[in-house]
């Protein structure tokens, strides 16, 4: 029988150990557990050796996992996949630094893992491979003789060719694109655009619906936004919150608000603490009734950027509770810290607001979780950006410009001050949405589309 094996770069941590912040880890954690397979992935660990793939079973998941060397980091995940793709796929053009070397660098890793991969993998086994790391490597598998059906799903945003045309190896990174059987985006703007950008470098022919043929191989490009677990969201949610945090909330009159991010600049963080003073600068009734949380975990901290933004952050929250704060009151509380999944559901629960106002994102999965966190019978409001995927599902969220400091502020007052019914209506709203397009919903689209795209005689040696 064909299994699942599901390739990407940041694989979940094992139990016991830290858990990944990002939307996709655990949207694949929640795939595989249910189909079982394989999950091929760097452990996170740099060595100079090849050292053997790491293998561990844990239920019907088998991890295999490698190391990278220091170059390979450096190359491959810290220069091109952190410091060309991620901010050129964020519109951030300006935090490109782009070295023909490390270009090279993330084509020759991608050929190596998809070396190592090889001999796990059986003729009828199903490939899907993940995120913008991964750009090349079904070009790398199709080159090693493999004719598996591989599908590739990009976890952010694609950009127009205003912004792809400013990389360098742009035409390349198409072509072997087109090796995927199945590309799946989340938004349809992101399909769009890499239609858009096909067409621009070479001839792209229609044959059927999200179907068409480029460099002469067959591909079809369809959309699958990603989705959440809602009934396991509740279940978490609605548990006890550890007795020290029950107890702070108790003690905390008045109304919270709460975001949390990995800590990185396509999340608009300095823009939305500007919001937030906005807000007490023009709404001062809610001065003392109010505390914003923020938590933001540091994420690529060998990164030049992320390190600029963390200390953009950390004085911007001094500022504003140095101006606002008073004996008894201190307005926003930033926590550069992780914590675990379980426990964010529970404070989601105990949140009037959720604030997630990324400058862009592929999707952004902590908007659906907040939702499906709520308590039906009294929710608190999301206030999201128009500018992340999840605001094409969830319009009944209070969908705000995050550039627009003045409307975000006016949108965090309407959130405190919205009565019980306008709530209750537009959280029924997005959790039908929630519940429709929920993971499973998304991995058996993405899969049964794989599973039933023809086959092309035109890639690889089949
Ligand atoms: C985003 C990306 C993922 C990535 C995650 C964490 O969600 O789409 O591919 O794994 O961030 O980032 P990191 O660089 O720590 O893997």
């Amino acid at each position: 029988m064909s299994r699942l094996v599901v390739v990407s770069n940041r694989i979940a941590a094992m139990e016991g150990k830290k858990e990944s912040a990002g939307g996709l880890a655990v949207g694949i954690m929640d795939s595989l557990k249910d189909a079982g397979g394989m999950w091929f992935g760097w452990n996170g660990k740099i060595s100079e050796e090849e050292l053997p793939l790491e293998k561990n079973q844990q239920d019907n998941i088998t991890f295999a996992s490698f190391s990278l060397k220091q170059s390979e980091y450096d190359q491959y995940y810290l220069h091109f996949s952190n410091t060309v793709i991620w901010p050129a796929f964020h519109y951030r053009l300006d935090l490109v630094q782009y070295q023909r070397e490390d270009y090279d660098g993330y084509c020759q890793v991608n050929e190596r893992l998809a070396e190592r991969l090889q001999p796990l993998v059986e003729n009828d086994d199903i490939l899907w491979i993940h995120d913008y790391h991964l750009l090349p490597f079904a070009a790398a598998c199709r080159k090693l003789g493999m004719a598996n059906r591989i599908g590739f799903f990009l976890h952010i945003p694609f950009p127009t060719s205003e912004i792809f045309n400013a990389l360098p190896p742009r035409k390349e990174l198409l072509e072997m694109m087109c090796e995927y059987d199945l590309i799946g985006f989340q938004a349809d703007t992101d399909r769009l655009a890499f239609i858009e950008n096909l067409s621009l470098v070479t001839e792209v022919e229609d044959l059927d619906e999200d179907r068409f043929s480029a460099y002469g191989k067959d591909v079809t490009v369809r959309v699958y936004p990603i989705g959440v677990e809602p009934d396991s969201i509740r279940h978490l949610a609605e548990g006890a919150l550890p007795q020290k945090l029950a107890h702070l909330r108790d003690k905390l009159s008045g109304q919270l608000i709460i975001s949390v991010d990995r800590l990185d600049y396509s999340k608009g963080l300095p823009e939305r603490f500007q919001a937030f003073e906005t807000l007490l600068e023009n709404y001062p009734q809610h001065r003392g009734n109010i505390r914003y949380f923020q938590i933001a975990p540091t994420s690529r901290g060998d990164v030049q950027a992320y390190q600029d933004i963390r200390h953009e952050l950390e004085m911007e929250a001094g500022r504003i509770n140095g101006h606002f704060s008073t004996l008894e009151w201190t307005p926003l509380f930033y926590l550069n810290q992780h914590y675990e999944r379980s426990l964010l559901m529970k404070i989601f629960r105990h949140c009037e607001v959720g604030l997630v106002t990324p400058l862009r994102d592929g999707m952004n999965l902590v908007a659906k979780e907040y939702v499906a966190a709520q308590d039906p019978a009294n929710p608190g409001v999301l206030i999201l950006s128009r500018f992340a995927g999840a605001a094409n599902e969830l319009t009944s969220a209070l969908l705000v410009n995050p550039y627009d400091r003045d409307g975000v502020a006016g949108a965090l007052d309407k959130a405190l001050t919205m009565p019980l019914d306008e709530r209750i209506s537009r959280y029924q709203d997005m959790m039908s949405v929630i519940t429709k397009n929920d993971i499973v919903h998304w991995r058996q689209t993405f899969l049964s589309d794989l599973k039933a795209v023809p086959i092309a005689p035109n890639k690889a040696k089949r």
